[in-house]
Order: C-alpha cells, then structure tokens, then sequence
C-alpha cells in the first residue's frame, strides 16, 4: 500500500495532518495543509539550508511565502473548510510519488487539487487546482502568494518589492541580509482579466467567472523558491518559474513520478504478514526520501522539512539513525551528508574553543554553519515558563564520535578515498584531539575518564563516564588512527599536510588515548553501567515518575525533573551503544541489557524504539 487516506474534514487535525501529509525534495518541504488555510492554520514551506535569527530569539530555518493561496466562492457562497464546514472531505499522499491530494464537496462545488515539489528541480513545485461548479452562476477564485508567513521565532521576512509582470513575485529581506524570493505564475483555462489583489498580507490575482453546474474549471500554479545574499535572487526567481512553467503539468508530474518510481525501485521494502507495519516502514522511507539533499550541501534536520520545530537544526539523528538508510539506497546522498561535516569543520573547531577544548565539537544542534545552534536554555519550566539551563550544547560530547562514526562507516560502505582526503581524516584527527583534551587523565590507574557529559538519555545531565559516550569515543580515536595509517601508507605526502593542519606529528598520542580510555564493562549481571552511580539511583519505573509529575509538559530532565533522581531514562542508551557495536558484546549481555533497561526507557525519543527494535532483532 502507498497512499495515505483520510477522509472526513474535524478542525483539530489541521496541525497534525499538516505533518502526516507532507511533500518535499529535500530542498523544499510543503505541509499538508489545504490551499485556503493560513499562517493561522500552520501552513509552511521550509527551506533547508536557510536560517534567520530575530533579535534574542533562536535562530531557525525559513518559511518560505505560500505560493499555493487559494480561495473560491460560488454564487457568494465560501467553498472554504474554514468558513463552511464541507459535505465530504478526502485528502491523500501517494507516497510513491510524492503527491498530495484533496477532493472537498461544498454546496455549490466540488474541489480537487494536486500537489507535488519538484524531484528533479528542487526550487520548483507545482500544483493544479480544479473545481466542479454545483449550481450555475458567478464564481470567484483568488490566487496568489500568502506573505503572512507562520513562524515559531519569527518575524524573519520584511517586504523588499513585489513584482506583477510574467510571474507574481515577492521578495522579502531577512533579519540577517538575507533574501527570499518566491515566484508564481498561474495559469488558467478559463479566459478572464484578473484583478491583482493586496490585502491581508497576500498578494493575489482575483479571478471573476461565470460557471456552468457540471462543468470543471482548472488553475494550475507553478512556484519558485529562491534564497541567498543578494537582491538578484528576485531575477533567479523569476527566470526560475518562467523555465519550470515552459512544460506543462503533466509533463512536469510525469518527469517527477518517474524520479519517484526509480527511488523505490531501489528503497522499497515489503513485509509480508503485517500490513500496518509493512505500511509503516514504507511511510518512514517515503519520508526518508522526500528528505535526502541533491543540490545543495546541506544535511537533515532532526524534523525533517515539517517547519520550524528544533529550529531546523541537524542532530546526530543524521549521521546514526538516517545515514545507514541511504548508505543501502543511496551512497552519494551519504557522501553529501559527509561532506556537510566536513564543510561545517570550522564550526566544530570554534565550539571547541569556546569551551575550552582543542579539536572538533561537533554543534549538538547545527545549521548551515556549524556554529552551536542549541541555547544553553532549551526548555522551559511547564508552571512559570521560566527557561530552565540544560546542557545538551556544552556537554553531549557524543556527537563528535556520531559524526566519526559516520564518516568511517561512509567510507566503507563506498570506497571512495577522496572522502577521506578532502577533509574526513581532518575530521577524524580533529575529532580525536578534541575527546583528548576533554578526559581526565589518573595517573594511578593510567586511565582516561570523560567527566560531566549527557549521553544520549537527557534525563540525567553531567554525569561521569557515560558507557555510550565512552566507548564511541574510544572508537573515533581509534578510527583517526586507523584511517591515518592507512592515508599514510597510500598517500605519504598529503598525510604529512593534513597531520600539518591539525598540529599533529604522530598518531601516537591518539593511539595511547583509545588504549586507555575507561570503558564500563558488564558487572557480574552482565549489565554495562549506564553511567557510573546509575545503579544507585531510585529503582523505580517509568509509570511511577509519570505519577509524579505536577503538570502535564513538565520537563523530566534538568536540574529537578522526575527522571533525575531515579533510573528512568528517556531513551536508548547503552542499547543503542550495543546496536552500533554488535561485535563488542555477547549475545548474552546484548539479551540481558536490554531486559535491563527497557523497563526503565520511557522511550520519550522517536530514537529510542527503533534502538530496541534493533537490538532484539540482534538478539
Ligand atoms: C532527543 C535527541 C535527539 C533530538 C532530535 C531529542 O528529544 O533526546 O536524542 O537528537 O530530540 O531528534
């Protein structure tokens, strides 16, 4: 099964099925939203790669002005779902060609749209839009761009020009320089003289038409989104929605859902037995590949292209939960996702040097840039909405390894050396380096120990030698050395010049550290310490915090959460440790971590299950 129904229209689904029914190219991403709703109504076309911050607000990624305004009447009678409730109502994404679609029945028409952002050109997308008339007599359609734009930390556009000429542009000027422009032309087979309309924050072409009952009459808009730091992203624009609407529709849909139909090809997985599995697994690849990056070297934000939640930002989520996926559909989408951490290097280094360390810290939420997006206050207190310190930024130092991880694992699965040339073994080093200088050496035990960090379960925060923390850093410094080695051997010369960048002479220190490095091992239960003193916190389980806790959203973590005095932890942790390292344990501790801790994981992570599902599969 490859579609997505549902059918009746109930207000409060407006936000959710905004999620649920997303299109995107992993450039654009356009909600599921319909085409009357507004900023109201959360609709969003987000941007990947592109970010503004407004004045003391987290900076986030963009939403783009709605190309897809639409608005009809029929004999003065709104065939609106926000101002009449509808007779029938059906909305559906076809997931093996990204394709969103409604069919609404009002009074006096039926309407039907269809939806799709262009596989092969990522600024473009496409929509048609038709109406059956009910009834005879005078209808009114207005279309344009919705610059009311729905934001989480916004305001982020300010108007610079509209244009009204081949195409309907707007162009907006961001709190940081930067420029927007988005484009439309509508094309129509009804002959009329539009009025061009300005109101409410849209900017729209008021066409005035009679109908006949039976009859279907069609708009089909086409759409360019373009970003950057000059003006001239208007011209691009422009010129941009000129070549995309010079083919037709069904051209244009055809050239698309033969892209679609190639990625499954190869990306489909059919589980026989469980249709609502088999459907699951196939939504979350659908999803996985509306989100891969082709043009631009971005990588994956944590909430994919759905808006403006996690400010856009990328996670680790990318390089250990997503990547493995297109290294088996996809390499040269995992080469690019690479290459963003080898771009963002100098982001890395400089979050390093704030805190004090040496090397390559990875941004625990990073943008474009690489530079720390996270804010040292990142959630708020559910009773007084007093912001409450958490330290995912300063101390989830995994996120370092996630990325050497990925880069050696990318490197395996390829084989092309050029990754490890052109910056991964920089990375490597740098990454290395950076968990030298964050240990502390006993000079007794001849021991490294990586104090005060936050693995992957956030409900306990600066604890001491977190298992997973420990032992993925132990390997990144491992693999900077085993991949120098091997640059080395192959490539003496440009060995010697990245060493020279990175203010290394030998590997040696590197090699000392992994060798060194205090990793937990099983107790005499087979179970691996998540952290040292975890074993002494409150044994209770997840239902009992729950029954603790004052208030509906309150936070778990932090310095007074529920969570932190007790066992519970939000997610797969030392579990996960054991899905990334299969070889490292028995299938015996694998079995018994795993009865261990899921009892305790309130798996408030969607990066937690799939971490178990993993697991017992191994088991
Ligand atoms: C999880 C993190 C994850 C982030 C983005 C948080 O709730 O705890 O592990 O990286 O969400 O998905």
């Amino acid at each position: 099964m490859f579609i997505l129904t549902h059918v009746g229209y109930n207000r409060i689904n407006i936000v959710p099925h905004g999620n649920r029914f997303l299109i995107g190219n992993g450039h654009l991403g356009y909600r599921g939203t319909l085409e009357e709703y507004q900023a109201s109504e959360s609709v969003a076309l987000n941007i990947v790669g592109a970010y503004d911050r407004m004045g003391e607000k987290w900076r986030e990624s963009l939403n783009a002005p709605n190309p897809f305004f639409v608005t009809l009447t029929v004999n003065n009678e709104y065939c609106d779902t926000l101002k009449k409730s509808p007779k029938n109502h059906i909305q559906r994404l076809d997931l093996k060609h990204g394709l969103f679609e409604r069919e609404t029945t009002f009074k006096n028409a039926l309407i039907r749209s269809q939806r799709f952002v262009d596989k092969n050109h990522v600024e473009n997308l496409a929509m048609k839009y038709e109406f059956t008339a009910l009834i005879s007599g005078q209808a009114t359609l207005r279309a344009g761009i919705d610059h009311d734009v729905w934001d989480t930390n916004g305001p982020h556009l300010y108007e610079t020009k509209v244009y009204m000429d081949k195409a309907i542009s707007y162009v907006g000027v961001t709190n940081e320089n930067q420029y927007l422009a988005v484009s439309a032309i509508i094309q129509t087979d009804f002959t009329d003289h539009p009025i061009i309309e300005r109101k409410e924050g849209k900017l729209l072409k008021k066409f005035s038409l009679n109908v006949i009952a039976g009859q279907t009459y069609t708009a089909t808009i086409f759409a360019d989104v373009r970003f950057g730091n000059s003006s001239h992203v208007f011209e691009e624009s422009e010129k941009g929605v000129l070549d995309y609407a010079s083919k037709s529709y069904q051209k244009r849909l055809a050239e698309h859902k033969k892209t679609w139909n190639g990625l499954w090809k190869i990306a489909d997985v059919k589980l026989k037995g469980d249709k609502d599995a088999d459907f699951a697994l196939r939504y979350s690849i659908y999803h996985l590949l509306t989100l891969s990056p082709t043009k631009y070297l971005t990588s994956i934000p944590a909430r994919g292209l759905s808006g403006q939640t996690y400010k856009g930002a990328i996670f680790w989520d990318t390089e250990i939960f997503m990547l493995p996926f297109y290294h088996l559909t996809d390499p040269e989408i995992a080469k690019n996702l690479i290459r963003y951490r080898i771009k963002t290097l100098p982001g890395a280094k400089h979050k390093a040097q704030t805190f004090g360390y040496k090397g390559a810290f990875y941004a625990w939420e990073s943008q474009e840039t690489g530079e720390e997006a996270c804010s040292l206050y990142n959630v708020s207190d559910a009773q007084t909405g007093k912001p409450i310190r958490t330290y995912f930024a300063d101390k989830q130092i995994h996120i370092s390894g996630d990325v050497a991880l990925g880069i050696a694992n990318t490197y395996e699965r390829t084989q092309d050396f050029s990754l490890l040339l052109e910056g991964g073994l920089q990375v490597l080093l740098e990454v290395g380096k950076f968990y030298k200088s964050y240990a502390t050496f006993d000079s007794q035990t001849k021991l490294y120990h990586l104090n005060d960090v936050i693995g992957p379960d956030e409900y306990h925060e600066r604890v001491n030698d977190n298992a997973f923390t420990n032992y993925l850093a132990k390997h990144a410094a491992q693999l900077a050395v085993h991949y120098g080695h091997l640059v080395k051997r192959k490539e003496p010369k440009l060995f010697r010049a990245i060493m020279k960048k990175v203010g290394q002479k030998s590997l040696g220190g590197l090699s000392f550290f992994a060798d060194h490095l205090y990793c937990p091992l099983p107790n005499e239960n087979g179970i691996i310490e998540q952290f040292n003193g975890y074993f002494q916190k409150e044994d209770v389980r997840v239902e009992t915090v729950r029954s603790r806790l004052k208030t509906a959203n309150e936070y778990w973590g932090g310095a007074l959460g529920v969570a932190v005095p007790t066992r519970v932890i939000k997610q797969a942790d030392v579990v996960t440790l054991m899905v990334l390292f299969p070889d490292l344990f028995s299938n015996a501790t694998k079995k018994a971590n795993f009865h261990f801790y899921e009892p305790y994981t309130e798996h408030g992570s969607s990066l937690s299950a799939c971490m178990y599902g993993l697991l017992a599969c191994q088991i």
